[in-house]
């Protein structure tokens, strides 16, 4: 298993380009399901994540061209997706346990193919992570339902139709799958406390150049009315606000400067708030934004994860590692998975101190961290380790690097660049 190597204490200066946002790219990749034309994506990110959901189209029967991803592994880079015969509606245990978004094809097998067989999801890292309202849900739209040897088996043999369905908690996934069964479903669907992510208007927006009819998009109420089919299209993936936020919080640790590229500044606003508050100036600059600390003391601020737009869960742990080095205490409150503060302990080694309460983190701020031996247990957690090693005196050494190479692309040459010194040693 390859590891990352750190040597801390290097400000980072110079330029970063963002790549297409993974989690945007995932269920736009699952929409070409829904025609037998050519869904083209432009942007996609070079990601772990996005070879297995390659792969597992591939099982389905979609024919997918791009550039060869890393490693030989599946097409990365732009893509062609062309779903015109299929030769499955299955998708298998041991994709659907690499990665909890090939749930994605539930949603649009059943509306153009009146089947899924999809196996459940297990628990994971960050908490039971159920799928339970995206089955309510396409149950409202007149799915049949059954789970069956770990599999979601569904069924909507006449097709599946309109339905008003209220969404009990904000669910990014349950409306993307809702979103892709509704564009084929029969009449009008309603999708109500509708998700209001980026991502989420990004797959909207590309159904709508498919031909679908979605009413709504950015807000909590979606309304579509069904289309009898949809048609190809092309489509660029929105910037990786996630990724931007993470370098930006790279550039802060460090007390460099950092100028980032390629960046959507509308998604980022409830980051840009938490910086700005920590003492961190963030400023759009020529389509970039311009990220400095300078020689300043960062300042402990309360953070509260939530929904779009508010702070996102995905860069909780990030923001951690920046407050673990701030003046003050800062309360850091995760209300959207149960079990995200797994990089707690391994902050913690690396001099941290930080005391977990519930669904709080207390972190009263160190002057220093110094470097470790330390373990990633999941995509956002390890590059907040990461951050750490950059920003500790010493070397870190962060294991299981398999966990960053599913979301960030090309970090430790991004890192390289902008003067960090990082290396991955492979074993
Ligand atoms: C998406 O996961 C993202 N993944 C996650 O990114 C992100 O953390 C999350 O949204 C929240 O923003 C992708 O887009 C591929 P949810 P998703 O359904 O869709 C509960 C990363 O690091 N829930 O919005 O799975 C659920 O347990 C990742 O890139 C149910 O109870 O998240 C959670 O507590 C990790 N039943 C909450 O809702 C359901 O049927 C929100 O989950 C569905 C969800």
């Amino acid at each position: 298993m390859d590891r990352i190597r750190i040597e801390g204490g290097r400000p980072l200066t110079g330029t970063i380009r963002v790549a297409g946002a993974k989690n945007a790219a995932l269920p736009l990749m699952a929409a070409s399901l829904l025609t037998d034309e050519i869904l083209a994506l432009t942007n996609v990110p070079e990601a772990a994540d996005i070879a297995t959901m390659a792969r597992l189209l591939d099982e389905l029967g979609v024919e997918i061209d791009g550039e060869a991803g890393a490693d030989g592994t599946p097409p990365c880079g732009p893509l062609r997706l062309s779903a015109g015969a299929l030769t499955a509606t299955t998708a298998p245990y041991d994709l659907v346990r690499k990665m909890r978004a090939s749930v994605l094809v539930l949603g649009p097998l059943l509306a153009r193919h009146g089947h899924a067989r999809v196996s459940l999801p297990g628990g994971c890292a960050i908490g039971t992570r159920p799928v339970d309202l995206h089955l309510k849900a396409l149950a409202q739209l007149g799915a049949e339902i059954e789970l069956d040897e770990g599999y979601i088996e569904a069924r909507a043999p006449k097709g599946l139709i309109g339905a008003h369905v209220v969404f009990p908690v904000t669910t990014v996934g349950g409306t993307e799958n809702l979103l892709m069964a509704a564009v084929l479903a029969k009449g009008e669907t309603v999708l109500a406390n509708a998700a209001r992510e980026p991502e989420v208007s990004d797959l909207a927006n590309c159904l709508c150049a498919m031909g679908a009819h979605i009413e709504g998009i950015g807000t909590d109420t979606l309304r579509i009315q069904g289309a009898d089919r949809l048609h190809g299209a092309r489509h660029a993936v929105i910037a990786d606000r996630i990724e931007t936020a993470s370098y930006a919080v790279a550039a802060a640790i460090t007390g460099g400067e950092l100028a980032i590229e390629g960046v959507a500044l509308d998604h980022l606003d409830a980051v840009a708030d938490v910086l700005a508050a920590a003492g961190v100036s963030l400023e759009a600059r020529n389509g970039a934004i311009a990220v400095a600390r300078g020689d300043k003391r960062l300042r402990g601020v309360d953070v509260m994860t939530e929904p779009f737009p508010g702070f996102p869960t995905d860069m909780q742990a990030q923001i951690m590692a920046l407050l673990a080095l701030a003046d003050g205490a800062s309360m850091i409150t995760e209300t959207i998975f149960e079990n995200r503060f797994m990089h707690v302990p391994e902050l913690n080694r690396m001099g941290a101190n930080i005391n977990v309460h519930g669904a709080s983190a207390i972190v009263r701020g160190v002057p220093r961290l110094s470097g470790a031996q330390v373990m990633a247990t999941d995509l956002r957690a390890s590059f907040s380790l990461v951050l750490a090693g950059l920003a500790a005196e010493g070397e870190t050494v962060v294991n299981r690097v398999y966990h960053l190479d599913r979301g960030y692309e090309r970090l430790e040459e991004k890192l390289t660049g902008c003067g960090a010194v990082i290396e991955r040693i492979r074993d």
